[in-house]
């Protein structure tokens, strides 16, 4: 039988294994374990155990646990061991890789009748020492902090370092998801309020558009290629610019280049900007020069006063739900600074008491804010 001591906060233990593998042998089977939950398995006389634990990232953990799991199985075969036989405990993994638990427990309990299930969750990196001779599994937990970690778990202030947004897979996740064509309701705003008002109001100047906090620069490509199409359909010929920008270095190199490995649903449902504007091989499309021309990437904290003004939209999607009122209204600042007049804001989550202070006006039916 498998039973878990938990440590008191302080306590630590000694030097582990790390990553992704599969530990087996006998007597003490020591691993960091880190945010990722672990699968413990023994043999009934306590001969031999293992721990299987890996920390891989979104597209390949599944796959790596398939490999891990027939590999372990083999080592308890080779000892005589069948699966049937074997005594099996899962635990670990962080608040924000509770998927993995999920996906981890359906594929343990599949194979093994008498899972047991240890504590989970929470914001902490463990380790554990399995004595595979007693089938004591001792754990140790330290509270991560939030900010260095995993900002989908994190209320930041502007005081607060973004480290876990600008140093990319810090711990492995890292809240930077992105799309084509994500934020609907600012494709609509664009087509029927923003751009339809610069060409009323200011039909010779650039029409110039933020995307702050672009990520993986998915959304750039995507307003880039939506407001070429929409301005050439109302055969205007201001010029227009995307301004596209992230914390994070990494993720803004990588979007200069332009290539992307696209869904099915994303084929299915914009293979047509797809093809007009790259090339579609496969899974991958690669943007060419004729919209990468209009789009400048570059690295930006939005604490910063942006330098460049004169922007007829902000998008900021996304984002706000990692920060506090007080960050919040900072950057709403800032965009308010960077916007001419009238100028479109989306920034997602916002007390109205904040628009009031700051002077906006919300258009509902685009969620988007209005600065006049
Ligand atoms: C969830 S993604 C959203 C990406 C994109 N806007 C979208 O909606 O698909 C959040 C992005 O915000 C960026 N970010 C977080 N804090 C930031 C800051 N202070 N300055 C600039 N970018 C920041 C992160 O690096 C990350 O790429």
């Amino acid at each position: 039988m498998i039973r878990f001591k938990l440590l008191a906060e302080h306590e630590s233990l000694p030097a582990h294994n790390k990553g992704t593998g599969v530990w087996f042998g006998a007597g003490a089977l020591n691993v960091d374990i880190g945010q990722n939950p672990v699968l413990l398995l023994r043999s009934p006389d306590g001969s031999v155990g293992a721990a299987l634990c890996s920390n891989d990232a979104a597209n390949s953990y599944k796959q790596s646990i398939d490999d891990l799991l027939k590999t372990v199985l083999e080592k308890f075969e080779r000892k005589g061991f069948q699966p049937s036989s074997l005594e099996s405990a899962m635990l670990g993994g962080a608040e924000n890789s509770k998927w993995k638990w999920v996906h981890l427990q359906k594929i343990a309990k599949k194979a093994f009748a008498n899972l047991q299930e240890g504590e989970n969750g929470g914001l902490y990196y463990r380790t554990i020492s399995f004595e595979t001779k007693s089938g004591v599994v001792t754990v140790a937990r330290k509270k991560a902090n939030p900010n260095d970690w995993n900002p989908a778990s994190a209320n930041l202030s502007l005081e607060s370092g973004t480290k876990g947004f600008s140093e990319g897979n810090a711990g492995g996740v890292v809240a930077n998801a992105t799309r084509f064509f994500r934020q609907e309701s600012t494709f609509k705003a664009l087509r029927e309020e923003v751009i339809p008002t610069h060409l009323r109001e200011t039909p010779d100047q650039p029409f110039l558009f933020w995307s702050a906090a672009c990520s993986a620069g998915a959304e750039a490509y995507s307003y880039a290629m939506y407001i070429h199409r929409t301005l050439a359909r109302a055969g205007a010929t201001c010029p227009f610019r995307v301004y596209a920008t992230d914390i994070n270095q990494t993720l803004v190199e990588g979007a200069k280049s332009g290539e992307y490995k696209v869904s099915k649903s994303d084929i299915a449902n914009f293979k047509a900007y797809f093809q007009r504007y790259g090339t579609l091989e496969g899974d991958t499309v690669v943007f060419g020069k004729e919209i990468k021309q209009f789009i400048t990437f570059g690295t930006f904290d939005l604490k910063q006063r942006p330098r460049k003004t004169g922007f007829r939209m902000v998008v900021c999607a996304n984002v706000f739900q990692y920060y506090d009122d007080d960050a919040r209204m900072h950057f709403l600042e800032n965009f308010i600074s960077a916007v001419t007049r009238p100028g479109y804001i989306f920034v997602g989550p916002t007390r109205d008491s904040t628009l009031r202070e700051l002077g906006l006006r919300k258009l509902a039916k685009y969620n988007v804010l209005l600065a006049e």
